[in-house]
Parts: C-alpha cells; structure tokens; sequence
C-alpha cells in the first residue's frame, strides 16, 4: 500500500510529485507529503488527508524552486495517521519514502538507536536512521549495508542532504517501477503515475539501486555495475487513468466493462476456440494436471469461485478455491499435477504473491491471471494470462472482477479442449455463450436509473443479506464485498439454502435482502427460500432472467437481465450488483473511490 513517487529532471519536481501522488492516491489516502532538494536544502511539506490538502498546504507556502524530490501517500500501518508519521522522514543527511514493512524495528532501534530522539511511531524513521548512521559519503555502500540489516518488505526512496538531483531506490517484495523520458527520470509504485510521460518503463529489480538523475535511470548491482534494463510497454495511455467525464472512477470502470472484456476475450480466439499459444502456454502444461487449486484474495478471489463452478463442470477435475493469506500458512496437498491459478488485478497482493512462491516450492504448475504487467506475479508465474482491463483505480473492483471471470472461461474452455471433457463443437457453443454474456453487459448498464432509484431504500440499511445457489452463491459474495466496503453497510453474503441454519433469525421486519435467482436449475428452490424470507418481513431485491416467472407478492424490487445460459449470468449480474453498491455509497454521501481504511494494492501483511 502508500503510493510513492521520485524526480530528477527539468521540470518542477513539485508539480510532477503532486501530480503523481494523485495518480497514486488509491493506494493510500491517510496523509501525504513531498520533499524537494537543491544544493542548499531538503525542503518537506507533509500532512494528514490526502493529496488535495497537501496541494492546499503547498500552495499556501512559499516553497523553494527544485527540479528533484520524492513524494508518497500513506496508508498507515506503523503508527497512527498523524502528521509526524507522514512520509517523508528525515534523520541526518537523509531523507527518505518508504512503503512496506519493516519487521525488525524494534531491534534496529535498540542496536542502533540508542540516544537518537525519534519524532515519529513508524518503522521507516528507524530504517532512515540506519541509513544515515551508514552514509558516509557513498550513498550506495551506505544502501547495501542498510538493507543487509533490514527484515520485511520495502521500496525506499532516498534523498542524500548532500547528493542535490540525485534519488536513490532500492526495493525487496514492495513494487517499484520507473522510467527515462525527455522530462526527466521517475520512478513510481506503478505505471499510473508516469503514464504522464511515458508508456515505457522498466520494473526495478530487487537486489538492485535504482540512481535517477535529470540524465539517466540506471541499475546499478551490488558492484556497481550497470544491470540492464527490461523494458515493457503498456498500451493504454495517460486518458486511460482519468475520470473522463465521470463523477468517480468506479463508475467509469463498471461502463469500461464491455470494452474490457472485449480486450481480454478476442486476442485469445482462433476458429472459436480460446488459443493461448501468444501466451506460450503449451497444451502440454494441462495434460498432466489432476487437480486445480485457485488462490486470490477478495474480489479476485471470488472470480476464482465462479472458475470453481466452471472447470468442475466442464473438465471434471477437482478445484479448491483458497483464500491466500490462508492458503500460505497451510499445509495444501499440491504436486506436479496441480494447477494453481493465482488471480490478482495489481499482481502485488503479498498474500498471493506468497502463496504462488509456496505453490512453485511445491513443484505445482503455476499460471498468473493478472491485470497489471509486468506485475510480481505476472513475473513470476510459470505462466501469465493477462486480462486487459487497462488501469483499474478505484478501490472497488469492477471491471476486474467480471474480465477475471472472461479469463477462467477461456481457461475453462481450453482446459476442457486439451483433456477432451468437450468436443470442439461444444467448446465452440461455449465461446458463443461467452460473447452473448458479454453482450449483455450492455443491457445491465442501461439499468443504472432503476437501480439508482431504487437504493433509497437502503440508504438507512444497517444489515443486508445476499442469497442466491451454485454459481449466483459465488456471485453473491462479491455483491456483499462490494457493497460494504464501499457503502458502510454491513452485509453477507449466504447459499440460500444455508440461512435456516442460523442466519434466517437475523431476517426481520425490513431488513433487505437482494436475492440473486438466475439458475433455472434451482430456481424453485431459490423461490422458496425467498418466500421464507419474505414472510420475515425482508425487503427483498430480486435478480432473475427475463424469462422467469415470479409472482409479484415474493419482491420488492426486481431487475432482470436477458436469457442466457446459467454458467454465463455472472457476468452481466456482476454490473447489477456494482451498480447497486454504487448508488447506495453515493447516497450515504461517501467517497465512493476512497473507502476508509481500504487500498487498492494490499503490499502488506
Ligand atoms: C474489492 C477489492 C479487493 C481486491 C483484493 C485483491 O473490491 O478490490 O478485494 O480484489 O485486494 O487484489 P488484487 O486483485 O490486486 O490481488
């Protein structure tokens, strides 16, 4: 989490600083702070909220005119979110960012501290404390016998008082990426912040400094020497990562959708079959797999619920979803023969990042569907097949869920090719019914007015219950994610026939529950289910397709969407259900894109 930034060129390091840290904000918004060099001084201006009352603090001073600096925006794990926790620290000659974790505090502090009068609780004073009792002069030697010392996870960037024009980074599990371009050399927690500048930018590796200077971004080993550079290419561009037009980034995202899953789906399709010989990923990595195994957190983790019910069905082989900050601390029984699917949006998440690590040691074969390239995960996966979303901003995810979902039907159908549980022809029929889901993306979206109209009356919610069975289950969960963690509502999400077991006694006069029925298979069931809430008083919102038959007595509210085949509704009841989410925040006058306490990118622990 913290979204940082760095400078060295010929523009004024402040503008691009807050112009990038506003790129970043998502991935924190506790407090935020810049400081800028020259040969003369080390300037910080820093403050709790976030950017915007740091450009109100910037403008209100006069501050010195610098071509070099570094700026970040906080989510606060060390120490509670006040100003003097803001970033950036300063002890001695240096000045630095930092986003990570940094595990042995404590100990540095008592072998190194002592007598050192530190202004704020976080662990990244203590770590700049050890890089200034270090430097002597050569930052680098000063970098490498710093981080020789350090446990945990960073990505520091590090002003030397004495060093004007010049940043120094050095990273281990937290992302950095940066990037020369004719303004100048950047570097940044991801590709949204130099997206300004440029579409071309390298990932800094670990165990390598990054220099930046208005000349170059180099890499530079423990030696000395200079690394090359890996250089990727990103093919959206700086309109990509803008509101355009849209009150919040969310909204944007959710009418992205079409186009999004477009993206992902059509590279992918040779004689209407999914192919994924672009990708390198060879038949022959599926023709051993026994058993598959997903593992993702939140949202991702629950496109991966949906991949359960597809590849079960159509390929017959077992699936276990994981939970990954479970999953890495298990004892899972995995080999050779067990496909794990890491499914990650940013491709940082430490948990699954961590989990795909235990998976390789494990020998498993591992294949990366993720969003961002480039990303750790993608890196390190045996095998990556990317969605092409383009920049996801807004905390909630939306358009990444559902070309998540795209993607484990391509998987699917693939996978049912190569182990021949489906013939062509089938596999064929399945692509056709992926297109129409697709399609009807559309037709949710042009819902929005009813949808908006109809969240006034959960405005005042205090509790909200999901049902629905089989694959609306699984879609139920992340109607309930979405919903609280930008809404405040407290919300769950059940199988439907599981709430008489207990949770059926919290359904009372008014509370809603939005019932999720697009199963012909267990339509019947859902009905009853809903009846018995019904009859509890529930104010109940109702999703069905357009063909099903409801009597009018069992719902409140009803929205459909067209007639599709079951394994396919998600995706176009996914819009419903982001939507929903949406208008609820909104009415409840909340930041839709900035919920409290959430990030974007989960880099800690
Ligand atoms: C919810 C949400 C999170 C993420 C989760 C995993 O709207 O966005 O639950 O899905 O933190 O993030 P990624 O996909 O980046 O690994």
């Amino acid at each position: 989490m913290c979204g940082i930034i760095g400078y060295s060129g010929r523009l004024e390091a402040k503008q691009v600083l807050v112009n990038g840290l506003e790129q970043l904000e998502y991935r924190g918004y506790d407090s935020a702070g810049i400081a800028q060099i020259t040969k003369e001084t080390i300037e910080i201006t820093k403050t709790t909220g976030n950017v915007s009352v740091l450009k109100r603090k910037l403008g209100e001073k006069e501050t010195i005119a610098s071509h070099c600096g570094i700026g970040h925006t906080r989510w606060a794990t060390h120490g509670g979110v006040t100003e003097e926790n803001a970033h950036p620290h300063q002890v001695g000659k240096v000045t630095l960012i930092h986003n990570g974790i940094i595990e042995n505090y404590k100990k540095i502090r008592e072998d190194y501290g002592k007598g050192i009068l530190f202004h704020s609780q976080t662990d990244t004073e203590i770590a700049a404390m050890l890089f200034d009792s270090f430097y002597h002069g050569n930052p680098e030697e000063a970098i490498w016998n710093t981080v020789a010392k350090l446990e945990g996870s960073y990505a520091f960037c590090i002003l030397f008082e004495d060093i004007p024009n010049t940043v120094y980074c050095i990273r281990k599990i937290s992302p950095l990426v940066a990037a020369y371009a004719k303004e100048g050399a950047f570097v940044a927690s991801d590709i949204t912040a130099l997206i300004a500048y440029t579409q071309d930018y390298f990932v800094v590796p670990e165990d390598t400094i990054l220099v930046l200077t208005d000349e170059k971004a180099e890499l530079h080993n423990r030696k000395g020497n200079i690394v090359e550079k890996e250089m990727l290419h990103v093919k959206w561009d700086f309109t990509a990562a803008q509101k355009n037009g849209y009150p919040y980034y969310m909204l944007k995202e959710i009418y992205e959708q079409p186009e999004a899953l477009w993206n992902t789906v059509a590279p992918r399709i040779k004689e209407d079959i999914p192919d994924f010989e672009e990708e390198q990923i060879p038949d022959s990595v599926f023709e051993s797999i026994k058993q598959v195994k997903i593992v993702a957190c939140g949202t991702a983790m629950h496109a991966g619920l949906i991949g359960k019910v597809l590849i079960e069905k159509r390929v017959r082989l077992s699936v276990g979803v994981e939970i990954a900050s479970e999953f890495r601390y298990a004892s899972p029984i995995i080999d050779s023969n067990t496909l794990v699917i890491v499914i990650s949006q940013s491709g940082e998440t430490i948990d699954t990042l961590a989990s795909l690590r235990l998976a390789k040691e494990l020998k498993a074969v591992t294949l990366g569907i993720v969003n961002v390239k480039g990303s750790t995960i993608a890196r390190e996966s045996d095998y990556v097949l990317y969605t092409h979303a383009g920049p996801e901003i807004a905390v909630a995810s939306t358009k990444a869920y559902t070309v998540q979902i795209a993607a484990l039907c391509l998987l699917t159908m693939r996978l049912a090719f190569v182990k021949k549980t489906l013939g062509r022809g089938e596999i064929t029929r399945d692509f056709a019914l992926l297109k129409e889901s697709m399609e009807c993306v559309k037709r949710s979206l042009l819902l929005e007015p009813q949808i908006q109209e109809m969240t006034a009356c959960l405005t005042d919610a205090r509790d909200l219950f999901f049902i629905g069975r089989g694959i609306d289950y699984a879609l139920s969960c992340e109607g309930s994610i979405k919903l609280k963690e930008i809404s405040y509502i407290h919300s769950e999400a059940y199988a439907a026939g599981e709430l008489k077991h207990g949770t059926i006694s919290l359904i009372t006069e008014g509370v809603p529950v939005i019932a999720i029925a697009t199963q012909e298979s267990v339509f019947s069931k859902m009905v009853s289910n809903i009846r018995e809430v019904k009859a509890r008083g529930a104010l109940v919102i109702l999703i069905t397709k357009e063909s099903m038959q409801v009597e009018d007595s069992i719902f409140d509210y009803h929205f459909t969407i067209p007639e599709i085949a079951d394994d396919y509704t998600p995706i176009p009841a996914a819009v419903i259900l982001q939507l929903i989410a949406y208008h609820t925040s909104l009415r409840r006058g909340l930041n839709v894109d900035q919920p409290r306490n959430l990030a974007k990118s989960v880099t800690v622990e």
